[in-house]
């Protein structure tokens, strides 16, 4: 039988996001090997530097072409000298929409001997994982300008959601809250008291669908405001929180920094049925770059998602572990310039546990 084979498009992006990705492939190529699967790697330039060169942000035959790909690695998008908006929404928002990317999966998990800004929490109080839809919300662009530019200007951005949309983000979120097999609760993060259209929707469905098909799934409530509050209080409460395009940006932010920051944030625009794109969840860093100084371990568990979604866990599971390992025992700091080696050497640290 010939061994299993991925085809993994990399767009190393902007700023630090080469020197990353180049370290969550060589992690990834050690995992291959060891657990005899195949990675067949075909890199894009996309991002800042290609857009001012070309003035195109990305050809319009790059979706059909990263359509046929097993996974994406991504980078990071950014550039100073683009404006922002131009990068987020031509690659990293325009490849979610069209490949249809609609769970955004970002695990909060404090690993051992990482510093997190929750004083008395430790690695078992910080462990549960967020679900954010990823095609809806305040995102999609719906609303515009009238009278711009007058005094009785007029902006409106409207949150649309349709059922479709709620439903299966739901259902991914009750079904891999069963698959986590943890506490088996599932808390809808919303603003039912203020949002009364779209998170109204939201909770019917929810529990609608909790009690019909996820009977063995706790189901929970809570406002946004207070999901904050309990994520710093008492993050140990969570297991999975469902929560809608925006909400999920915010809190995902705040549950990162609990976690040790962007230098180990990671998450996956997933497609069940289609090309998924995982990443580090911070940004390009432009002024460390090219100096090895930053941190490459968000790329690397960025690749760890990916493997984990192609189905390949005990790979997944051992570059987690490898991670683990070397936050515990090697790192000083997860920050930038201060880890005590360079981005390059991290890569190495981790890449020789996963060997084995
Ligand atoms: C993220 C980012 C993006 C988002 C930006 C860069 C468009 O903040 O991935 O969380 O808002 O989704
Ligand atoms: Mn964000």
């Amino acid at each position: 039988m010939s061994k299993q084979s991925y085809r993994i498009a990399v767009i190393g992006g902007d700023g630090t996001g080469p020197e990353c990705t180049a370290e969550a492939v060589k992690v990834l190529k050690v995992a291959a090997k060891r657990f005899n699967f195949k990675l067949d790697l075909t890199d894009f330039d996309f991002g800042g530097a290609r857009y001012l060169r070309t003035h195109e942000v990305i050809p319009d035959s790059a979706v059909d072409e990263l359509r046929k790909f097993d996974s994406i690695l991504l980078g990071a998008i950014g550039h100073p000298d683009v404006k922002p908006g131009i990068l987020e929404k031509g690659i990293l928002l325009r490849l979610r929409f069209d490949l249809d990317q609609y769970i955004n999966l970002r695990p909060v998990k404090l690993y051992p001997g990482v510093e997190t800004p929750l004083r008395n929490k430790g690695p078992a109080d910080i462990d549960y994982v967020v679900v954010r839809e990823n095609t809806g919300d305040l995102y999609t662009g719906a609303g515009g300008f009238s009278m711009k530019g007058t005094p009785h200007e007029v902006a409106i951005q409207t949150s649309v959601y349709s059922y479709h949309q709620v439903a299966r983000a739901l259902r991914y979120a009750f079904e891999y809250t069963r698959a986590r097999g943890r506490k088996k609760t599932l808390a809808l993060c919303g603003k039912t008291n203020v949002l009364t259209f779209v998170y109204d929707l939201w909770e019917r469905v929810f529990h609608e669908m909790g009690a019909k098909e996820f009977p063995d799934i706790k189901r929970e409530y809570y406002h946004v405001d207070a999901t904050c509050m309990w994520m710093v209080k008492n993050p140990e409460w969570f297991d999975v929180i469902v929560t809608g395009n925006m909400f999920g940006d915010i809190i995902t932010d705040l549950g990162a920094i609990t976690q040790g920051g962007m230098g180990i944030a990671a998450g996956g625009n997933i497609n069940p049925e289609g090309v998924s794109m995982f990443e580090p969840i911070g940004g390009s860093a432009p002024k460390y770059t090219g100096q090895g100084v930053i941190n490459p371990l968000a790329a690397v568990c960025a690749g760890m998602m990916m493997l984990d979604t192609l189905g390949q866990k005990q790979a997944a599971q051992t570059i987690e572990q490898a991670v683990m390992d070397v936050t515990a025992h090697k790192l000083k700091s997860l920050a930038a310039g201060k880890m005590g080696y360079s981005t390059s050497q991290v890569g190495d640290l981790v890449a020789e546990r996963v060997a084995g």
